[in-house]
């Protein structure tokens, strides 16, 4: 990609992420994403948005796509983002997403694109068939994160590569429109147990809402005797577990339910071995089971009462659309100046 020098970007630092309202939330946004923003919310501002843009990249029932962006607005909420901390929107109730990502399509190259995986795991073997926004899925994102200039991106590893593109996009338009340092080269935060949880049934795919098994999840909505049986039925080995983290190395599934306790625990994998070595699943599971509906039981009950009174998540939504405007509207008049648009 292209050759970055230093970036000397000067400006404040920001934290920015965005879920898409495509599904039930499940146990690996939560410990890769929303965990994350809940603690960083103290730490710098934070800017957390529903991505329902990026959404329709795959078909989406209109009657049901704002009821989605609620859902997952609540799941923030419950988990512990604070309105008046954080500031917490929809994407498309800014419409400086869309524009910033048509500059970056002019600027991010097609062989950039062609490398992504995601489009390839989601286009599978028809890619002739998938949209073109799903394509260029990743500039809007970039657009997404740069809008509001940025620094610290909290992710799971599977938008690493997002982000990496991101950095790419911001020094291209730095370097093109001779600017140094007007965008910054944000970080990806993935650091943590968490930041990569497998599927339940298969501890070398990661757990996702597009798996047919609802079996290979825990939802954020999933009631306290649905958690217990998922993680009873969840696919193990034979052996107890051992004394060492290096012991679990090809054994993908034990070492995800280790990683599992320990991300839910804040606890390190060794830590939890420390406790548990030597037991089998037999013993490990129901532990499991209880810390997970002690997690994540009290989080889909607060989703419910939520989500009974939409007109306050609405109010929420449009308090921090607001917010968020007071940044993305001069980024953008700044953007149009500097691309030397008539309407700059
Ligand atoms: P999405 O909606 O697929 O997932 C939301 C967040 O959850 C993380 N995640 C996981 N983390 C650990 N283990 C897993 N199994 C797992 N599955 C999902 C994702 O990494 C993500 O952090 N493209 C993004 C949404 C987006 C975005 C942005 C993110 C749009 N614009 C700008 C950051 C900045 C996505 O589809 O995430």
């Amino acid at each position: 990609m292209t050759d970055q020098a230093p970036n000397p970007y000067a400006g404040p630092q920001r934290v920015l992420s965005g879920v898409q309202p495509t599904g039930d939330l499940h146990l690996g946004n939560y410990l890769g994403a929303l965990v994350k923003f809940v603690r960083l919310q103290h730490e710098m501002p934070t800017f957390i948005f529903v991505a329902d843009l990026h959404a329709i990249t795959e078909w989406q029932d209109p009657a049901k796509l704002k009821g989605q962006v609620r859902e997952i607005t609540a799941a923030f909420l419950a988990t512990g983002l604070d309105p008046k901390v954080a500031t917490i929107f929809a994407q498309s109730a800014i419409p400086e997403h869309a524009e910033l990502a048509w500059v970056f399509d002019c600027v991010a190259r097609v062989g950039w694109l062609d490398r992504m995986t995601q489009f390839k795991d989601k286009a599978g073997k028809h890619k002739e068939r998938a949209s073109v926004g799903l394509y260029a899925y990743p500039v809007l994102q970039a657009a997404d994160i740069l809008l509001y200039k940025a620094t610290h991106v909290p992710v799971g590893e599977d938008q690493k590569q997002h982000l990496e593109l991101t950095r790419d996009i911001a020094g291209k338009f730095n370097h093109d429109f001779e600017r140094p340092g007007f965008f910054p080269l944000p970080e990806p935060l993935t650091q943590g147990p968490g930041a990569r949880v497998m599927s339940l049934r298969d501890g070398q795919v990661k757990m996702s809402k597009s798996d047919p098994s609802d079996y290979s999840r825990i939802n954020l909505t999933d009631d306290a005797d649905t958690i217990a049986q998922k993680v009873k039925k969840a696919r193990t080995d034979a052996e107890p577990l051992p004394e060492q983290l290096e012991a679990l190395e090809g054994r993908p599934e034990a070492q995800n339910l280790v990683a599992i306790y320990a991300a839910l625990a804040g606890l390190s994998p060794a830590q939890v071995l420390g406790e548990f070595a030597g037991q089998g699943f037999g013993a490990f599971k129901p532990k499991l089971a209880d810390l997970a509906v002690s997690v994540m039981g009290p989080i889909g009950a607060e989703m419910r009462r939520l989500l009974a009174d939409p007109a306050e998540i609405d109010r929420i939504l449009g308090d921090g659309a607001e917010r968020a405007r007071a940044i993305a509207t001069p980024t953008m008049a700044e953007v149009r100046k500097i691309v030397g648009f008539w309407a700059g």
